[in-house]
């Protein structure tokens, strides 16, 4: 045996290199994609000790990020500022950075296209990207919601025109992300992490760099299931919304508050699980995954329609809504919907974060225009409402501030996001006519004055 062979045998294999790495935390790590999943989980992996290198293609984001901006409003003050001095975290948009790293994590974008079908063009992208600038005994971890299959399937190939092979030369594995952006109890560190790789090498490193991060890792025995795991959940998450969304509708015509019988009903310590009626479903997550699985199961011959008559349910909600609001209007305030002025408080998809992504108030807004309604907002996240796919006409609008002359000029203030910082109470006090989509002011215990009017919707 030469010396270089001595030498390179009391390295150890690629992958028992890459373990040590990781588990000395000297491992380079890179972040694919820095949006709500990529940037709280770059900022996890080095504050856990590892020299982190976050990229985007957005420039802007980049160079807000290396300027140690806050970029993600619910993010502790001061997070990414402390990362970026600590020398260990950084971002760029050059893809020729991916040779560098020993670790890769991949968080780009897998939205529906206008056919509400799976679109994973930015991941191929990304993929196609990476695969001419990887190197061998590196380890490539999906963290984007894709289908079933989509990993081993569609990504492998594409990074395996390197010429490098997965499981041999490089590791590959699925991690899907639980992210809950806003959770102020659950973060990326403490929430379980799935971990799924198709060899047991991939796996175990897997299982290392994932347990040197979070407080739990949950190994899988391939990417599909890790894949298919995400999927269930929020398809679970899909048809219980759209389950208590009807059970409201029902029990409100039996004079009954569907609230207060999910808090009772959460009290069973087993087979209950409290989920709680709004204005439909939003975000780039729960709207989306159950979108791939019916999709990949349409195309394995099978099908969900269970799953699919709650997705239908759910995207109506904020049209239901809109007609129930016009109703009550008209029957309750003896106001035609043509001509009202309605006031949305809230067009985040969800409380207290700025992402307008599939939020329903949007949808609400169009739908109340439609029929005749002026509609305003009013959002501490969003001063101007941003350009989204499905609403371009609604983009350039300003939030109107609020004080007791605006909100008496409504003829309906709708809550459609329960943002904290609203002051529920003066809207209590001076909108003439209330719809609460969201049971705020029961659960702040807000008296609505007599002479007001008030539908929980
Ligand atoms: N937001 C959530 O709550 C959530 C939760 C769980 C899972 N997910 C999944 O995580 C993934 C990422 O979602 P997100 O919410 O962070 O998206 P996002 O839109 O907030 O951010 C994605 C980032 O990726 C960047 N990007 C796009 N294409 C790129 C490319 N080819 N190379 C480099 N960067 C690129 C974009 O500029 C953007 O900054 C998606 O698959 C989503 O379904 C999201």
């Amino acid at each position: 045996m030469s010396v270089i062979e001595i030498a390179l045998e009391g390295c150890g294999s690629p992958a028992d290199l890459l373990k040590s790495k990781i588990e000395e935390r000297t491992a380079r790590i890179k972040v694919i994609g820095l949006g709500y999943v990529g940037l709280p989980l770059a900022l996890t992996v080095q504050e856990s000790g590892f020299a982190v290198s976050g990229l985007d293609l957005n420039r802007a984001r980049v160079a807000a990020i290396n300027g140690g901006a806050q970029v993600i409003s619910y993010f502790e003050e001061g997070r990414v500022a402390e990362a970026v001095a600590s020398g260990r975290f950084s971002a760029t948009d050059d893809y020729a950075s991916v040779t560098a790293a020993d670790v890769i994590l991949l968080c780009v974008p897998t939205p529906l296209s206008d056919k509400r079908e799976p679109d994973l063009t930015q991941i191929i992208r990304a993929a196609e990207s990476m695969s001419a600038h990887l190197r061998p005994g590196q380890l490539i971890v999906v963290e984007s919601t894709v289908w079933p299959g989509a990993t081993s399937t569609l990504l492998r190939p594409i990074l395996e025109r390197s010429g490098l092979r997965a499981g041999e030369d490089f590791f590959l594995g699925f991690s899907p992300e639980r992210e809950d952006p806003g959770n102020q109890t659950h973060s990326t560190r403490t929430i379980p992490k799935i971990v799924g790789a198709d060899d047991p090498i991939s796996r175990d490193l897997l299982e290392t760099f994932y347990s040197q991060v979070v407080t739990q890792t949950v190994p899988v025995e391939s990417c599909a299931i890790a894949e298919a795991v995400k999927l269930v959940e929020n398809s679970f998450r899909t048809v219980n919304i759209a389950l208590v969304n009807e059970l409201k509708v029902a029990l409100d015509a039996m004079g009954i508050d569907v609230w207060t019988v999910i808090d009772a009903a959460a009290t069973k310590p087993f087979g209950f699980m409290p989920f709680y009626p709004g204005p439909g479903i939003g975000g780039d997550c729960i709207p989306v995954s159950p979108a791939y699985l019916s999709w990949r199961a349409l195309d394995v011959g099978s099908e969900l329609p269970i799953v699919d008559l709650a997705r239908v349910r759910a995207a109506a909600a904020p049209s239901d809504l809109a007609v129930r609001i016009a109703s009550d209007l008209n029957t309750k305030a003896e106001t035609a919907i043509q001509g009202a002025r309605v006031l949305l408080l809230g067009v985040a998809y969800k409380k207290d974060v700025e992402d307008t992504r599939e939020s329903p108030a949007l949808y609400m807004m169009q739908h109340l225009e439609a029929m005749g309604a002026s509609c305003d907002f009013h959002d501490p996240y969003f001063p101007v409402l941003p350009q989204t796919r499905d609403h371009p006409t609604l983009a350039g609008r300003i939030s109107v501030h609020l004080s007791a002359e605006t909100l008496a000029a409504y003829d309906a203030v709708v809550v459609t996001t329960d943002h904290t910082e609203v002051d529920y109470a003066a809207v209590a006090r001076h909108a003439p006519m209330i719809f609460d989509t969201r049971n705020v002011f029961d659960r702040a215990g807000i008296a609505i004055d007599g002479d007001r009017t008030f539908v929980k919707i």
